[in-house]
């Protein structure tokens, strides 16, 4: 899986410190670009979601920015490829293996694809006129910078689900850190107060998560006790004080904006804040760097190499119990970012609603948690671990993130939360966070997916696509793949649930009559799925639970029909409540509708008007008499 971590010591210091270097200024030239673009779409005021001037005018920040990311991108593929082969840099300029490198090796492909968001990045930075855009092109360099790090040699430690979650969430919160203070740094004086006071809840975000990934980090690669005194770990210690130094001035800035000093004095002050923070934060990244370019020390009781470990990135667990099913935690730090991110966001959706004096049940809230409790157990817990191991205890796994925890989920009606509570617009002009989510709710793209047969697709028809072809294998074989898979179970259960018994506004409304049609076809094609799985002859996942050679239920074919159905069992149920589900709220919607009518009619009759009904008989009348008249004049009555 990881050659880098074999051959990075062998090929010499000196490209060991070549590489160190243009990561750096990869890293840096990254950050310049994600801080400029989230002062452009975020932190500066916008024009009814069009970019203003400033904002415009730091593109070409943006523009030599990824000039430099380029050629850093473009660097960092010759140099671990010298490293990988243990050649001198010249001989890696070699057309035919760069390209093998690029193609062929997930490194390099990942590399690759970091060099390619950096160009696309440059290209569309001159194009990008409104809000959306920038928002989408920041979250595209996030993507590309963290691309590599899910095969670094971060994946060579076992406990993969914290040693690779662990730094891709310590990238993407210290690139929105660092390149937020950057950001601040090139605005003219008179729109920093307000940037500032957006980007205050940004940076205390982005601290937490970078130093608690940081540290996680730290934990899965180090043993304090034994390695203390490494050149490594002296620079993660050295990490931690320079981030407790940056802590307390993200302490002075937020103490001086509670004061209400930002707007009138301190200018000087604040600029000189912002210099003393981003040069330390330059020495924090420049030491980062060398550590992901150079080994932790190997740990004193190193495993020994088995399949388990190397494959699923994990060593191979006891034979499954109750307790182990139960009590088992295996950090997917991707996910645990993920369910924490959600989980702080909805609460302080409620929290905000309470402090207005609106009224937010509580039931809801219970909801939202059930569901992230179900995404942390599927994914962390007992079932996350053994789901690397076991086709069925997968099948479990992929249940309660597709069907299970999505019900749970919009049922607690977070998008009527968002648009209860996020910010509006700073002035009178400007679309701000929520305007920019109504856009978002109201686009083409978003049309077209809540669309109840595309919804259906992406929720049954990729069980076969997974599962019928290589994919499953494929996926279940990578970091990055394993995580995209369960992601993609969680959004398009929550995609499918919302549109036949979302609580939440849909852009159209579906009618009852066609979400049970839509939910009877779900039944039947996930029942046609579990049977064909249950039925299976031959191994769908391209030998990955055979090299695994479990010592526990190693009958693999006997394991998939197992899966299949505990597919169907646990798949219909949830389907069949959401058809009661529906089924209940057409009857209230219903006798809703029904009290409408009849309270208008009681409404209109107290006013002496016709209510509906009789101006809809009066139509009909109307009619009548028109085709009673056209008919006299045909006949030239
Ligand atoms: C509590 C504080 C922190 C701790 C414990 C910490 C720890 C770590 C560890 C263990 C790594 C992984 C190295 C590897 O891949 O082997 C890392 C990577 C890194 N850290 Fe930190 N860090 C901290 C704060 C920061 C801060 C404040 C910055 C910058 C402002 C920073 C910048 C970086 C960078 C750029 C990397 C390389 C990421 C990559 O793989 O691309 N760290 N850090």
């Amino acid at each position: 899986m990881t050659l880098l971590a074999v051959s990075a010591t062998s090929s010499g210091s000196f490209i060991n410190a070549l590489t160190t270097i243009s990561k750096f200024f990869g890293i840096a030239a990254s950050i310049a670009i994600v801080g400029v673009l989230l002062s452009m779409g975020f932190l500066l005021e916008d024009e009814e979601g069009d970019l203003g001037l400033e904002a415009l005018k730091l593109r070409t920040v943006a523009l030599w920015s990824g000039g430099i990311w380029i050629i850093a991108a473009a660097t960092n593929i010759i140099l671990t490829l010298a490293n990988f082969l243990d050649v001198p840099i010249g001989a890696a300029f070699d057309w035919t293996t760069i390209r093998s490198f690029v193609t062929q090796i997930t490194l390099g492909q990942y590399m690759f694809f970091q060099l390619l968001v950096a160009i696309l990045v440059v290209i569309l930075i001159r194009r990008v006129r409104q809000v959306g855009g920038a928002i989408f092109l920041m979250m595209a360099a996030l993507f590309g910078v963290v691309a590599p790090i899910f095969q670094s040699h971060s994946a060579a430690s076992g406990s993969h689900g914290l040693a690779v979650g662990s730094p891709v969430i310590h990238v993407v919160a210290l690139m929105l850190w660092v390149g937020g203070v950057f950001g601040l740094g090139l605005l003219q004086p008179h729109s920093r107060a307000m940037a500032v006071r957006r980007f205050s809840h940004v940076a205390l975000w982005a601290t937490i998560a970078v130093v608690l990934s940081g540290v996680a980090n730290a934990w899965t690669r180090l043993n304090f006790a034994t390695a203390w005194q490494t050149s490594y770990a002296v620079i993660v210690i050295a990490k931690v004080v320079l981030t407790l130094g940056l802590i307390f001035i993200g302490y002075q800035y937020r103490s001086s904006l509670n004061a209400g000093e930002v707007t009138s004095i301190g200018w000087a002050k604040f600029s000189k804040l912002i210099g003393i923070e981003l040069s330390i934060m330059i020495v924090a990244l420049a030491l980062g760097s060398w550590l992901s370019t150079n080994q932790p020390p190997a740990p004193a009781n190193e495993t020994k190499y088995d399949a388990a470990t190397f494959i699923a990135g994990l060593p191979m667990p006891k034979a499954p119990n109750l307790t182990r099913l139960v009590l088992s935690f295996e950090p997917d730090a991707l996910f645990i970012g993920l369910v924490v991110l959600a989980t702080a966001l909805y609460l302080r959706g409620v929290y905000r609603l309470h402090r207005q004096g609106d009224y937010w049940s509580g039931i809801r809230t219970i909801s939202f948690l059930v569901g992230m409790f179900l995404i942390s157990y599927a994914t962390s817990g007992g079932i996350g671990l053994y789901a690397r191991f076991s086709f069925s205890y997968h099948m479990i796994a992929h249940m309660i993130l597709g069907m299970i925890a999505p019900i749970f989920i919009v049922l607690s009606a977070p998008i009527t939360l968002a648009l209860r509570t996020l910010p509006q617009g700073r002035t009178p002009n400007e679309r701000g966070v929520r305007g920019t989510f109504v856009v978002a709710l109201h686009s083409r793209l978003v049309s077209f997916w809540v669309n109840p047969v595309a919804a259906l697709m992406l929720f049954d028809g990729s069980l076969f696509a997974l599962y019928f072809t290589s994919l499953f294998g494929g996926m279940m074989r990578s970091d990055i793949g394993h995580f995209a898979m369960n992601l993609h179970f969680v959004l398009a259960g929550l995609l499918f649930f919302h549109v036949i018994i979302g609580v939440d506004p849909n852009p159209k409304r579906v009618p009852h009559l066609m979400r049970m049609v839509i939910l009877f076809a779900a039944m039947s094609i996930h029942a046609f799925f579990s049977v064909a799985l249950m039925s299976s002859t031959s191994l769908l996942d391209r030998g990955y639970f055979a090299q695994l050679h479990r010592p526990w239920s190693a009958d693999l074919l006997a394991d998939q029909h197992l899966a299949g159905s505990i597919g169907w069992a646990t798949g219909e149920i949830p389907i069949l409540l959401a058809l009661v589900a529906t089924f209940i709220f057409w009857v209230r919607d219903d006798s809703r509708e029904a009290k409408r009518i009849d309270r208008n009619a009681e409404r209109l009759a107290a006013m002496g008007e016709p209510d509906e009904l009789a101006h809809y008989n009066q139509y009909l009348a109307k009619l009548a008499q028109r085709d009673l008249k056209i008919e006299s004049e045909e006949r030239g009555d």
